[in-house]
């Protein structure tokens, strides 16, 4: 396994469309192996395959005391409720800002085998579904905010 480099915006790879996985070959569990490591040595708690140079439609999920969520072709096939959270990316280190979330929302994937599954999820989980899922299709989350001034500047910077 190998700690992969975060891209950090404005890499143009963060703002292209990841391709759906077709095939979850020996390549795709690498990618993810190393994903996985990476995520946990910047102590983060979400990851999308984009943010380490990798256009596919993969995602790794690691709260806390949680176990890792392996999601590839991940779908958001439901949303509810609104609500405001304080959000950061591994992408924009030392930042944090306020944007919307849903309040929860129920998420369609395959896992690292291959099976399709559902999951709904709220709070933490809910957002990091929402913020990863954002990643795969180009967009980050300081492309919410109505001005950078917005943007608060935090302890937290990786590298
Ligand atoms: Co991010």
């Amino acid at each position: 396994m190998a700690v992969l480099k975060i891209r950090k915006n404005p890499d143009p790879i963060l703002r292209k469309k990841a391709k759906k996985v077709t095939n979850i070959d020996v390549s795709v569990q690498r990618i993810i192996d190393n994903m996985i490591e990476t995520l946990d040595k910047a102590s983060g708690v979400g990851l999308a395959a984009n943010q380490v140079g990798v256009p596919l439609r993969i995602v790794i999920i690691h709260i806390p005391d949680k176990d890792v969520i392996v999601l590839i072709n991940p779908e958001i096939i439901e949303k509810t409720g609104e609500r405001l959270v304080v959000e950061g990316c591994l992408s924009v280190p030392g930042y944090q800002a306020e944007v919307k979330r849903s309040e929860s929302v129920r998420v369609k994937a395959r896992d690292r085998q291959g099976k399709l599954f559902r999951k709904k999820a709220t709070d933490l989980l809910a957002q990091a579904f929402e913020h990863e899922i954002d990643h795969l299709n180009g967009i980050l989350y300081i492309d919410y905010l109505q001005d950078m001034d917005k943007l608060e500047k935090t302890d937290y910077a990786p590298d």
